[in-house]
């Protein structure tokens, strides 16, 4: 009993100790609980920065998929010169060394660059993939006795001239092919001077191809060369070459001289002008040097054409276009006609009438309408109010009729 009675005491004792000191109890257990708190707090974040960095990773990886992705779906930056073609006709060797000339400069701007003998290249098998291939043609032609090509250039002229007089062929045969004519020639040749070159220029023209810049004619006659010699011509045609060429590969279009009226480029005027020019005697570099730059079809000169001249020849193609141009014309001008026997009327539907409705009103019908538009105004002269009124009513109800297509009904209201 004895030992229970002390381990009972010292229980008691304990139990009254731990109460008078619960408060350092309670104090140690706040602590405790705070420090745990603290510790979950701090663990957790450090968690999180973990899962952070780690997701980081991941969203980065994604974004690194989805460019990777991305860039495998871009598109690639658009390539607006792919290369240089330097066609050359030469006979004593001048346009070849130009060609090469030409070349050297070229591969300075990091553009791929060949130089083609005329003769080597079979222009029918060819030439059609230039209108594709992003490239730009450049030709140095040289002309000889009775404006005849040089024997290497002979089958390429030949065929151009053909292809561009060949109806089968289309007037768009060599769209897309962009080019640069040089000629080589000598203006003591008055009659034929620099022939080539702008045979050359012409029928890519008309074949649609698009001229980079203008034609020029380098002269070996020192008197009339504008720069002095061929070969001075030739380089002052190289920088304007170079600088054009550097323009389409950024991209940049060169903007029209500003001599065109209504987009028409006035190059062929200009040409036919140099003609007689230098029939005159004339320099010709007078007129090719003063153009600006300018890129012109004739495709896109036609179009111009189409739209402001009216002296143009037909072809009998578009004959068909012409007709049914001339047919909205006079659908338009029955339709105004008709508008005024409306007005005739006095009254204004507020409505806007479409021209299918218009045609309702019939030539028979739009008489009609007229007289009696007339006689109403004729009845208002007068003081007979009443008839007036009554008259106006069954035309009202007539052009209601028409606006609603029914002819007959409203020809019924008329002669009511
Ligand atoms: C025999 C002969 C005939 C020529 N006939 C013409 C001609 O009719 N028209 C012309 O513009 N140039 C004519 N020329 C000048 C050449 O076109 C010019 O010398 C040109 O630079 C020659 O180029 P190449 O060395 O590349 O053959 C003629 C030259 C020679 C030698």
């Amino acid at each position: 009993l004895d030992v229970l009675m002390d381990t009972w005491n010292f229980f008691y004792t304990c139990l009254v100790s731990l109460w008078l000191h619960r408060i350092y109890i309670y104090s140690v257990m706040a602590f405790g609980i705070s420090l745990w708190i603290a510790i979950q707090f701090f663990s957790t974040k450090a968690k999180r920065k973990d899962e952070n960095s780690n997701g980081n990773l991941v969203s980065s990886e994604a974004v690194e998929g989805k460019l990777v992705n991305g860039y495998a779906t871009l598109q690639p930056k658009e390539v607006y010169v792919a290369g240089v073609k330097i066609f050359y006709g030469s006979q004593t060797g001048t346009a070849k060394r130009f060609a090469q000339d030409l070349a050297e400069a070229v591969t300075c701007l990091n553009l791929p660059v060949e130089v083609i003998n005329m003769g080597n290249y079979d222009p029918d098998d060819c030439l059609a993939e230039e209108t594709i291939s992003r490239n730009i043609c450049v030709f140095l032609v040289a002309t000889y006795t009775d404006g005849q090509p040089t024997e290497s250039a002979a089958w390429f002229c030949k065929w151009l001239e053909e292809t561009a007089n060949d109806f089968r062929f289309g007037k768009t045969y060599l769209k897309g092919l962009r080019y640069a004519v040089f000629g080589l020639g000598n203006s003591v040749y008055v009659d034929h001077y620099n022939t080539v070159g702008r045979n050359i220029d012409r029928w890519l023209w008309m074949l649609s191809a698009r001229r980079i810049m203008t034609r020029v004619e380098g002269d070996c006659n020192v008197v009339q060369s504008k720069h002095g010699s061929i070969e001075a011509d030739f380089e002052a045609w190289k920088s304007k070459f170079l600088s054009c060429l550097q323009a389409l590969c950024r991209g940049e279009k060169k903007p029209c001289s500003g001599k065109c009226k209504k987009g028409k480029c006035k190059s062929q005027g200009k040409q036919s002008k140099e003609s007689s020019n230098h029939e005159r005697g004339a320099p010709e570099f007078e007129n090719t040097e003063a153009e600006e730059l300018f890129e012109t079809t004739s495709e896109e000169e036609a179009d111009a054409e189409e739209a402001g001249g009216t002296d143009s020849v037909v072809d009998v193609e578009d004959l068909g276009k012409i007709m049914s141009h001339m047919k909205k014309a006079k659908r338009e001008r029955e339709l105004e006609d008709g508008d005024a026997g409306m007005s005739l009327l006095g009254e204004t539907s507020g409505r806007k009438e479409t021209g299918e409705r218009r045609e309702m009103i019939t030539a028979a019908l739009r008489d009609a309408l007229t007289k009696q538009g007339e006689v109403l105004k004729l009845l208002m002269e007068l003081p007979v109010l009443p008839l007036v009124r009554a008259y106006q009513n069954s035309l009202s109800r007539a052009v209601c009729f028409i606006v609603l297509g029914e002819e007959s009904k409203a020809m019924q209201c008329i002669s009511a």
